[in-house]
């Protein structure tokens, strides 16, 4: 009858959503009705469905503004299908195989600085760090240097605690704020800002985030002949250089992506790879094998192992799909808004303006799939025929709408499992990996 229940347990019991539905599924079958005019469902059939099949279904605009109320001009905020296409067209180039492939020295550098870092302050209990928060400090540099040749440069901050880096994770405990009441924000934003930081002195990390991105931005729009001397390539050689300039972005729209871009490539990477690295300590055979068939592949330690070795490492590639299966990808339904022209979905006509959602969490944990999926077994990717499972294997969602980051993605997981796993002091450095992983407090009761 009303959003107050979704209200009710994402605000109030902070993410509890998913966790209610599965008892909804279990109670109601694969269909469910979540808000007046919202259908949760739990088959494989229907994630297909409403993820997959073409652009006949749209984001749901509510939801995407309230959450990237700083960014509603972001690729992942566009709700318009020739407008998301647009966008996608621009930063594909900055994201696919052979861009990463040339930037891998961006992510090389500074996982080996990281791991020098553990090394050199971290090694004992005492002086342990968590890996979310590291990590985020790692992610949050890459990414920066990937994107826009001048990286936050984090990492050297004492127990990686830098507000830049940290800011994602802090701006994900608003989201549901931002989201269920978005008349919030431009009330704040009608005061001065001044008064503003001195009430909540933690906003000072966004103002001083979004002034860093202006002036990079409006430094490229006055001086393009800049990014020719750029160190190397980055997003802005194809935002503001397109080849149909009706394209270009605003300088708005930019400073949106930018923004989006920081957060889409480090939380969910970090994330990713805490939960790696929790499955890869936890288990003691698990965590050899995977350093034996490393060290194994890497003669020389003088030399880097390049990403096209990495990749085609058999358990290093069945651990990474294990541990992105677990990492689930957003555990949130995705919400898309039924068209007049969407076929059925799981064999439903359905009216316009339904919204309907299937968490990725459920594809993830469908034992008809994945068997026992709620054990950690890298061993289910190393049989013959995997056709199934990696069809449902969905952390970066699928269809027109799906990540644009995958092969980034990919290539950091690689190269930073890799060099982690082979530091036999890990153990003792990494305090609890699940600690302030609120995403994933649901999957770690069980
Ligand atoms: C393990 C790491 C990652 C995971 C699990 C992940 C997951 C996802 C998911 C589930 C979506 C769909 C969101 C939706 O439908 O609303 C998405 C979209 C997106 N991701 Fe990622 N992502 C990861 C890394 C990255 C990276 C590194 C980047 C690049 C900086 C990136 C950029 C994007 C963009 C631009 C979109 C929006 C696509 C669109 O709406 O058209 N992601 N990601």
């Amino acid at each position: 009858m009303t959003n107050w229940y979704e209200i009710f347990y994402n605000l109030v019991l902070g993410g509890e959503l998913v966790a209610k539905i599965e008892r909804l599924h279990e109670l109601y079958g694969p269909v469910v009705r979540i808000g007046p005019n919202k259908l949760h469902f739990n088959d494989r059939r229907a994630y297909h469905d409403i993820y997959s099949n073409g652009n006949t279904l749209v984001k749901e605009p509510r939801l995407y503004r309230g959450i990237l109320i700083h960014a509603p001009e972001s690729s992942v905020a566009l709700s318009d299908v020739q407008q998301s296409k647009n966008r996608r067209t621009l930063l594909a180039p900055s994201f696919s195989r052979q861009a990463v492939m040339k930037l891998e020295y961006t992510i090389q550098e500074k996982v080996d600085q990281l791991v020098a870092l553990l090394e050199q302050y971290y090694r004992s209990q005492e002086s342990g760090v968590l890996p979310s928060v590291a990590y985020r400090s790692l992610t949050t540099d890459v990414i920066t240097e990937y994107c826009f040749a001048n990286s936050a440069n984090t990492l050297s901050y004492p127990n990686f605690a830098h507000p830049i880096a940290q800011e994602p994770a802090n701006a994900i405990k608003r989201v549901w704020i931002q989201a269920y009441f978005p008349f919030v924000i431009p009330l704040l934003a009608s005061i001065p800002q001044e008064f503003i930081l001195w009430l909540f002195p933690r906003f000072r990390t966004f103002v001083d985030v979004k002034a860093r991105y202006e002036q990079q931005i409006d430094n490229f729009m006055k001086n393009p002949e800049d990014l020719t001397t750029a160190e190397h390539e980055t997003i802005y050689h194809h935002l503001l250089l397109p080849k149909d300039p009706e394209l270009r972005p605003s300088r708005t729209s930019l400073i949106h992506e930018a923004f989006l871009l920081v957060s889409a490539g480090s939380d969910t990477v970090a994330q990713a790879c805490t939960i790696g690295t929790y499955f890869a300590l936890q288990d003691h055979s698990i965590r050899s094998r995977l350093t034996e068939e490393l060290k194994e592949a890497w003669p020389d330690k003088d030399k880097p192992l390049s990403f096209t070795v990495l990749e085609k490492l058999p358990y290093l590639t069945a651990f990474i799909k294990e541990a992105l299966r677990m990492a689930i990808g957003s555990i949130h339904p995705l919400p898309r808004v039924v068209g007049d022209e969407t076929p059925e979905i799981y064999g439903l006509n359905l009216p316009p303006g339904t919204i309907v959602a299937m968490s990725q969490y459920f594809m993830h944990m469908n034992p008809e799939v994945f068997n026992s999926p709620h054990t950690f077994n890298p061993d289910r990717w190393l049989v013959e025929n995997t056709s199934e499972m990696m069809g449902d294997l969905v952390p970066f969602s699928k269809g027109p709408r799906q990540c644009l980051g995958i092969k980034y993605g990919n290539a950091f997981y690689l190269k930073f499992l890799f060099y982690l796993s082979v530091q036999s002091s890990m153990e003792r450095t990494l305090l609890d990996p699940w600690k302030y992983l609120s995403k994933t407090r649901f999957i770690a009761r069980r």
